[in-house]
């Protein structure tokens, strides 16, 4: 037996070569259970802005966000994240999901940077990006404008979100709530065009039996965060997820670990928020990321996640909790 197990790996076909015994083969694949699909949640890296080329500013709402980032600044410390990003790397997820606000004040040259750091972390196809609201701050809506970002964002070239992509049991469902927005505000906007497209979208992946994920910054349930910086098409998003469900939700943008529920047309529906990975401590948690374990058991699926993290006062990256999450019932938790 041990010699047939390396031949199987995961998503493999089954040998089609004459002479090999396909009905016995089928029966061996399915007596090995599939390893758990392992996804990396990290977000609001805020990376520091790069020195050179930024250049007078005119545009009154990154010269607030500036203002602001010499206030916030210390907030955010890349020795922080590069600790985070080591402990993400050595885990070694199947993929990467990154909710947003990666840039401070959304010029080129960040995008650019952010790409660079993007393509340390892992390949683009392992690694799935969602704008924030400070990777979008002003300047034209549409996806164009996350171009430097293009491969991380989706498979197809096509601009337009929702992205989807199939990794394993897992679709990830990419939605962008990254627009400009008036001056003191850092609300989300999903434009109609992906409230639009999303229901066909979730009804073809739950036919195809995939593991849903969506991807979005904002946070979609009510009261996380204030309204300022809330998700305006909160209560359309909400609606769909009510009709159509999908297993679970990412974002970010609170810089908070918060654990909600949506109601779906099985169950609640886990709502994960990752507070940013670049966090000193200072002021709110440390940083930290989220590994899901995802596992098709006999009565559904089954989610396990791991906290890791910094608990600030030195110290390097530990696991902080570990949790199961009950995706069609009552959401949480069970440290173990
Ligand atoms: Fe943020
Ligand atoms: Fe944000």
């Amino acid at each position: 037996m041990s010699s047939v197990v390396p031949a199987f790996n995961r998503g493999d076909p089954l040998s089609k070569r004459p002479g090999v015994d396909t009905q016995l083969a089928a029966s061996l694949a399915r007596a090995l259970p599939l390893p758990p699909f392992r996804l990396a949640h990290i977000s609001d890296l805020h990376l520091p802005p790069p020195e050179r080329g930024a250049g007078p500013e005119l545009q009154p709402k990154r010269l607030l966000s500036r203002y602001a980032w010499r206030r916030k600044r210390l907030r955010h410390d890349p020795a922080a994240l590069a600790a985070i990003a080591a402990d993400v790397r050595a885990a070694d997820p199947d993929h990467v999901a990154v909710t947003g606000d990666l840039t401070n004040f959304s010029r080129l040259e960040e995008l650019e940077a952010a790409a660079l750091w993007l393509g340390g972390l892992g390949p683009p196809q392992a690694v799935t990006v969602s704008p924030g609201n400070h990777d979008a701050l002003v300047g034209r809506s549409g996806a164009a404008r996350f171009a430097p970002w293009t491969p991380w964002l989706g498979d197809e070239p096509e601009l337009e979100f929702p992205k989807v992509r199939r990794r394993g049991p897992v679709a990830l469902v990419n939605l962008c709530s990254a627009q400009p927005t008036a001056l003191h505000l850092a609300q989300g906007v999903l434009d109609p065009e992906q409230l639009q497209r999303l229901p066909a979208i979730l009804r073809r992946l739950r036919a195809e039996g995939a593991f849903r994920i969506l991807l979005l910054h904002h946070p979609p349930a009510h009261g996380v965060v204030s309204r300022r910086k809330s998700l305006r098409q909160g209560p359309e998003l909400r609606s769909i997820l009510a009709a159509e469900g999908c297993e679970l939700v990412l974002h970010g943008h609170g810089h908070q670990a918060t654990v909600a529920a949506l109601e779906g047309p099985e169950g609640a529906i886990p709502v994960l928020g990752a507070p940013s990975a670049s966090s000193s401590g200072r002021h709110g948690p440390a940083a930290r990321w989220h590994l899901f374990e995802i596992d098709r058991g006999p009565h559904g699926w089954a989610v396990r996640v791991e906290a890791r993290g910094l608990r600030g006062g030195g110290g390097g990256v530990e696991r902080l909790g570990r949790y199961a999450l009950a995706p069609s019932s009552s959401v949480f938790h069970r440290p173990s």
